[in-house]
């Protein structure tokens, strides 16, 4: 009967690029919500932003050569260049998002940057449009591709989402990365990769080899959620959740004279210089706590600064008060 339900009666084989009717919801949904308008023919369903980068790191093949990865940045995008053996170039991140000049004066020949313009992952910057039009110059005249984490999408607590870099120029040379892990949740395992038109038959002939669409089950689910508005009413009603749950958490900051910055589905809590915060977490699990230390999103030892990031979508109003407590006495044995 599921099958039946899902449209899935037939003996044949999925669409390795995924369910039509589910690429024509993100496209939808991408020219709505991130002012990009793309056809369903490039969006390529995958199972979430890991292996949307894998299918494209598999496309580009760019083994041996420079990849610029922004400083602090997702440790998963470092261990999945490192595996499709790129050499990593880190640049660094400050409030107009990743340094673009800092990046052409250090490695102007890398052939691949990859970045989160939208929110940066972890500091929340978003990247300025002086930098995203200098990044397209760069990319254009040097032949280089950029991948773009959207993977907060339009799940932005502060202000209007910036429209997706990809909606920027010709989009020659940006592969757009989406996921539902944030929107929806990780469990779905659900993201997709929106490639220039130059790169649809390639991707097409990896996602039917390699890197087939995940079942068509969840898909056709996922494609009917989105059509009937679902969608859109959820990661409305995520935001204001959000909101009013990050509200709680900086009023209990403030509350302890802390120094603390918005950061994406994060806050900041920034710590004195040279405090391990690595340890701090691990002893803030032992109570129940799940900070992300902010060192860890660094590549370069030099240039980390430590901070305990905390997130504000599993910061439940009601054991707040009592998990600050218990996590300043913590910080207070180390600093
Ligand atoms: C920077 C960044 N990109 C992507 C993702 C989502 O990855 P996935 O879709 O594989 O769950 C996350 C999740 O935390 C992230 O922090």
């Amino acid at each position: 009967n599921l099958l039946k339900t899902a449209g899935l009666s037939s003996l044949l084989y999925p669409d390795p690029r995924g369910e039509f009717d589910l690429r024509r919801e993100i496209a939808g949904n991408l020219s709505i919500a991130r002012n990009f308008h793309c056809h369903p023919e490039q969006v390529f369903v995958t199972s979430g932003y890991s292996a949307g980068l894998g299918l494209t790191l598999r496309v580009l093949g760019l083994e041996g050569q420079k990849v610029w990865m922004e400083e602090p940045g997702f440790m998963l995008t470092r261990k999945g260049l490192e595996l499709a053996r790129l050499n990593i170039v880190p640049i660094p991140v400050d409030a107009d998002g990743i340094n673009v000049d800092y990046g052409i004066k250090t490695a102007p020949d890398a052939a691949l940057a990859v970045l989160t313009p939208g929110q940066q992952a972890p500091l929340g910057s978003t990247l300025s449009l002086r930098r995203r039009l200098q990044l397209l110059e760069w990319a254009a005249s040097n032949d280089a591709w950029v991948i773009e984490d959207d993977y907060l999408g339009e799940l932005q607590l502060e202000g209007r989402p910036a429209p997706a870099m990809a909606s920027l120029g010709e989009g020659k040379h940006v592969i757009h990365i989406g996921s539902f892990s944030k929107t929806v949740s990780p469990a779905l395992r659900l993201g997709f990769v929106v490639v220039p038109a130059d790169l649809v038959n390639a991707f097409a002939e990896v996602a039917a080899t390699l890197a087939p669409a995940p079942s068509p089950v969840i898909q056709v689910a996922t494609a009917e959620f989105m059509r009937e508005g679902h969608y859109i009413r959820r990661v409305r009603r995520l935001k204001r959740l959000y909101s009013s749950q990050r509200d709680a958490l900086t009023a209990e900051l403030c509350s302890r004279n802390a120094q603390w910055v918005n950061a994406g589905l994060a806050v900041l809590l920034r710590l004195p210089e040279g405090a391990p915060d690595v340890r701090i977490v691990r002893e803030a699990m032992t109570a129940g706590i799940a900070p992300s230390p902010l060192s860890a999103w660094f590549a370069n030892p030099s240039w980390t600064v430590p901070g305990l990031l905390l997130g504000v979508a599993t910061a439940p109003e009601q054991h707040l008060a009592k998990s600050c407590q218990r996590l300043f006495e913590i910080i207070e044995g180390y600093c």
